[in-house]
């Protein structure tokens, strides 16, 4: 089935950050998928360089950037129809970050979210705290017109809408594109299986707490037995505040399933929590086995990877300089 096209150029950027979950993939990837069928072109960048804003292992960095664009392919991403390329090699993104920092006023990056999270009690590193500078960068580099993310990076889009209004003005020019952002509103946030007040995440304190990408269908089966629900009987209801367990294995069913809530409540009428549990882990492992698959076929081809994120660079890098080559010339760069 033919898609429409209804966005010019879609650009996202996703960190180098170890092994991805399903939260990830619900949060992103899956729209990242369908936005490439939507939009004229786009370009998706694994965002090596915002890694580099916290501490980093040098090996596990290099197979975590490599990693990122395996999964990129196995979920789906087509490199005719998407650009896959690591940030850092167009040099181009650092070169505009710079003339952003030198338009832009120090008031208020502190209190960006990057800083709230990562720098809690700590004096932050410039490189955290100019890091929605580098994200502005990476977004007017591509002149592009829609970037979807998460509802947490709403400051940063804000302030890079503002940089544009800004360039435009100060350079006396009409060449930055102002980007609106894509907020899936079926993105759905996906919850620790454990402690499911909590976001999703690799970093979970708890065994079977994440749900993973690789994970093996027993994997996945296990982890939803064990996941935390609640004692309120085995009626089901959608209720994040006082039903956080109960309500994230809905989200899950009706995000692989496509059912909605009140769909799956009405056909659970009966079944016992074990039942339910089984029944949202076959929608699970439905959908994620031939990703599962995919990405096993691509990080035992590490040449056909390569290629693909070699071809992503130089289409990156062709946009990039003329890009840039413009902002020299307005700016007065020889
Ligand atoms: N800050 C984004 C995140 O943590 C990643 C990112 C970097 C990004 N550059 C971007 C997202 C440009 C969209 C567009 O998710």
């Amino acid at each position: 089935m033919a898609s429409k096209i209804i966005y010019d150029r879609v650009f996202s950027g996703i960190q180098p950050s170890g092994r991805p979950h399903i939260g990830n993939y619900l949060g992103a990837l899956r729209n990242w998928v369908r936005l490439q069928d939507q939009s004229k072109s786009a370009f998706y960048s694994v965002v090596d360089l915002h890694a580099l804003t916290v501490p980093q292992d040098p090996v596990a960095l290099k197979s975590s950037i490599h990693d990122v664009a395996c999964v990129l392919l196995a979920c789906g991403l087509d490199p005719k129809k998407s650009v896959i390329f690591p940030q850092s090699k167009v040099l181009e993104h650092t070169n505009l970050a710079w003339l952003i920092m030198c338009h832009t006023s120090s008031t208020g990056l502190n209190s960006m979210p990057q800083v709230k999270d990562k720098a809690k009690d700590t004096i932050p590193k410039m490189g955290l705290v100019t890091y929605p500078l580098l994200q502005a960068a990476d977004i007017l580099l591509y002149r592009a017109s829609h970037v979807p993310v998460g509802k947490d990076q709403l400051p940063h889009m804000f302030l890079a809408k503002s940089i544009v209004t800004t360039l435009n003005h100060s350079l006396q020019t009409d060449l930055f594109v102002e980007p609106e952002s894509i907020i899936e509103e079926s993105a759905c946030r996906v919850c620790d299986l454990k402690e499911p007040e909590k976001k999703m995440s690799k970093s979970a304190l708890k065994d079977n707490a994440c749900l993973y990408l690789d994970d093996t269908d027993d994997e996945i089966l296990t982890k939803l037995k064990v996941a935390t629900t609640d004692c309120h009987g085995i009626k089901l209801s959608y209720d994040p505040e006082l039903r956080p367990g109960v309500s994230n294995l809905l989200t899950l069913h009706s995000a692989f399933s496509g059912m909605s809530y009140d769909e799956i409540i009405a056909s659970s009428e009966g079944k016992n929590t074990i039942q339910f549990k089984r029944e949202v882990a076959d929608h699970i492992i439905e959908h994620v086995r031939p990703i599962r698959q995919r990405l096993e076929a691509l990080r035992a081809d590490q040449g056909y990877v390569d290629q693909i994120v070699t071809e992503g660079t130089e289409r990156a890098q062709q946009e990039a300089s003329d890009m840039w080559s413009k902002v020299r010339t307005l700016v007065g760069l020889p």
